[in-house]
């Protein structure tokens, strides 16, 4: 049997910005995370999927055990399997006999990543069992053909983010830059539990740009300063920077019209509780706030966000670490 794992992930700086070609910064999220296993399946039966451990909005369709031969068009797994063989010249037919279980403990709709995380702990599970050699940056470019079917105009960042599973400095269509992070910090992520679809948030600020272009680029590119001044302090382990930072981009994303009630709510308890700074992080509108915390302040800053109403508390500490996120145990 082989094993794919991912993580999840969040945006510290520059998200909607980095569509429009700015950069941004994104890390991992320990604690969280997608799993993939595949083992062989009997002769003839072809590739089945098991997603009874996957929350019901990543599930491909009804029910939880399926071959993917009678799965809807555009079913999301199936179309990771099969852009995954076919890259590892796995061309079906004939359609090999597999099992392929997923699950996530990653939270959906919420910024954290699970759609690409997912794809990515398929996608390592598949090239282990083949022992098919997959680079970070394969298993990236086949998540981001994913991302783009499912998520419109992506900016690749959250692929990017989790195939590399290190916090990364990203601009669209430039090589990624993995960031040494001087000194380790610690980060409390919290949901507000409002549900947000990226696609949609995406879309709106489109709409928005088209309307007010020359607004829209003067906060792209105030957020744009503001994740060169991040990177900057990262490089330098300067950490505690990045709280004054966090509330400058959490202001621009203001602007822009992407937050909410209930993430401004958190993020003043977050930092009325000793937070450095705080924002909310990915698509906004819902879904998550990060802040940035000193270590021996995190669960005092955990409990006044869960006071405040956040329905799941995380925290994370962002350093600098490669893993592979795949393992091979019994192959058969
Ligand atoms: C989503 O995690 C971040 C956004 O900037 C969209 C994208 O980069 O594709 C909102």
């Amino acid at each position: 049997m082989a094993t794919g794992t991912a993580p999840g992930k969040v945006i510290l700086f520059g998200e909607h910005a980095v569509v429009y070609g700015r950069p941004a910064i994104a890390v991992p999220v320990d604690g969280v995370e997608a799993c993939a296993t595949v083992r062989p399946g009997e002769q003839g039966s072809g590739i089945w999927l098991e997603c009874c451990n996957l929350p019901a909005a990543e599930k491909g369709r009804e029910g939880c055990y399926y071959p993917i031969r009678e799965a809807p068009p555009g079913d999301p797994l199936c179309v990771v399997v099969t852009i995954g063989l076919t890259h590892m010249g796995m061309v079906t037919p004939p359609e090999p006999d597999l099992i392929i279980t997923i699950s996530s403990t990653i939270p959906i709709a919420r910024g954290l990543g699970s759609g690409a995380a997912v794809a990515t702990a398929i996608i390592r599970a598949l090239a282990t069992y083949l022992d098919y050699p997959l680079s970070p940056e394969e298993t990236s470019r086949l998540v981001f053909e994913v991302e783009k079917i499912f998520h419109g105009t992506p900016s690749g960042i959250d692929n990017t983010v989790i195939a590399y599973q290190q916090p990364v400095y990203y601009v669209r269509g430039e090589p990624v830059e993995l960031l040494k992070v001087s000194n380790p910090f610690h980060l409390v992520i919290a949901d507000s539990g409002v549900a947000s679809a990226t696609r949609e948030v995406v879309r709106e600020v489109r709409q928005h740009w088209e309307v007010e272009r020359v607004r829209y680029e003067a906060l792209f590119d105030g957020i744009a300063a503001v994740v060169r001044a991040a990177r900057e302090s990262i490089l330098k382990g300067e950490w505690r920077a990045l709280g004054p930072l966090m509330n400058e981009n959490q202001a621009l994303l203001e602007e822009l019209g992407v937050s909410a009630p209930a993430l401004e709510r958190l993020l003043t308890a977050a930092r009325s509780a000793g937070a450095l700074g705080a924002k909310l992080s990915g698509a906004g509108q819902g879904g998550f706030v990060i802040a940035l915390v000193e270590e021996e302040n995190i669960i005092s800053v955990s409990k006044a966000l869960e006071r405040a109403g956040a329905t799941q508390v995380l925290s994370t500490c962002v350093s600098s670490y490669p893993t592979s996120g795949s393992r091979e145990e019994e192959k058969g």
